[in-house]
């Protein structure tokens, strides 16, 4: 039986309804800000309950222009955790600021009681990560940040729907950046991005900003990007975030599932989950031991499981000039070992799922 990691042919098998409104894009010649990206854009900030939403052209940009809305820059430092994807450092390193990196905990998410040792006079940002969709505790950051002056841009590009006491992650910070990518919850046909923000002001920076800096066709108020969210992505959008619910459902479901036949298996690690925390396991990431060999039996077997990321951040050639070394983020590095990601999608059958803790199972009896 095959179980694979990718979603993207069950989900598009069918595309007619998407590409009847793709095409009325296309027949209007609505290319650049069309009035899709305004009505995404609503229902966007709608859904995680802020006021404003502006769409970008991709996950990394949105961290990176909420950044730079901030007036973050040279000589600046920003905290965030060394196990994410490259395009969370990569964000703060294109404004110029220097990485500050901070360990993770059992959760994968930053460890806060870490914070407060690296945060120093040239500090301007905090950017947690809502990692594999659990919800970094930005209660207690938000209480650090605002004991110290410091603004918080939550990397929210993997924790879509994802939520603490019912406050949904991305409705925290100054800012919150998403992903649309093909392969995140909700995706799009390209690359494609967007930023939450309850910041009036923000909320204009960020329309300059993503627009060349142009306040009107003839009038350019600050130098800026073209990072414009395209009216094409913004249509499929539109029919995207109408599966939200079902799809964030359906994760749940799953990861409920693994929880709790793989939780009994003493060679593996579920992590710990908070009460009154919603995760959305965008990734559905265990601990296990003899984590190469188990890649190996289930990917033999059909099963895509995956690793992300076996090298935390740290340690790759792009982050030599930070200084740091092997031993300086023990609980990343440990993890790195032995974190393995089994596919967890909402379009899995149960059998699918059977499978997987069947073929995990004999593994581990062998
Ligand atoms: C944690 C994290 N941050 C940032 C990004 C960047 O998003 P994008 O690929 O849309 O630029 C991603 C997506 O891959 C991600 O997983």
């Amino acid at each position: 039986m095959k179980v694979p990691f990718s979603y993207l042919k069950e989900q598009f098998g069918n595309p007619d309804h998407i590409w009847k409104d793709v095409r009325k894009v296309v027949m209007r010649g609505d290319f650049t800000l069309g009035k899709e990206v305004g009505e995404f854009e609503k229902k966007f900030a709608a859904a995680i309950g802020t006021k404003y939403a502006v769409g970008v052209n991709s996950g990394t940009d949105a961290l990176f222009l909420s950044l730079k809305a901030l007036g973050i820059g040279a000589g600046d430092e920003v905290i965030t955790m060394p196990n994410t994807f490259i395009a969370t450092a990569g964000a703060i390193a294109a404004t110029g600021a220097k990485i500050v990196f901070v360990d993770c905990n059992d959760e994968y998410v930053i460890d806060v009681d870490q914070i407060e040792k690296k945060i120093t006079s040239r500090t301007k940002a905090i950017m947690p990560v809502h990692y594999a969709g659990h919800p970094a505790d930005m209660p207690r950051i938000m209480a650090l940040a605002k004991k110290y002056n410091l603004e918080v841009v939550e990397d929210a590009c993997q924790g879509i729907s994802s939520a603490i006491d019912g406050k949904i992650a991305g409705s925290f910070g100054a800012a919150g950046g998403f992903s649309l990518h093909p392969l995140k919850n909700i995706n799009v046909w390209s690359d494609a991005g967007i930023i939450t923000t309850n910041s009036e002001a923000m909320f204009r920076k960020l329309i300059l900003l993503r627009n060349h800096g142009m306040k009107n066709r003839d009038e350019y108020e600050c130098f800026g990007y073209n990072s414009r969210l395209d009216t094409v992505q913004a249509a499929v959008g539109l029919h995207i975030i109408k599966q939200l619910p079902m799809i964030t459902r359906k994760k749940i479901e799953h990861a409920a599932i693994y929880d709790k036949a793989l939780g009994a298996i003493p060679q593996i690690k579920v992590p710990p989950r908070r009460p009154g925390v919603k995760y959305v396991y965008h990734l559905y990431i265990l601990q296990v031991e003899q984590r190469d060999a188990l890649l190996k039996h289930l990917n033999d077997a059909g099963i895509e499981a995956k690793v992300h990321y076996p090298i935390p951040l740290h340690l790759q050639n792009c982050c030599k000039s930070l200084g740091y070394k092997l031993g300086d983020f023990p609980v990343a590095e440990a993890q790195a070992k032995k974190i393995i990601t089994l596919p967890a999608h909402q379009h899995l059958s149960r059998k699918q799922i059977d499978f997987t803790i069947k073929k995990i199972k004999e593994f581990y009896q062998k």
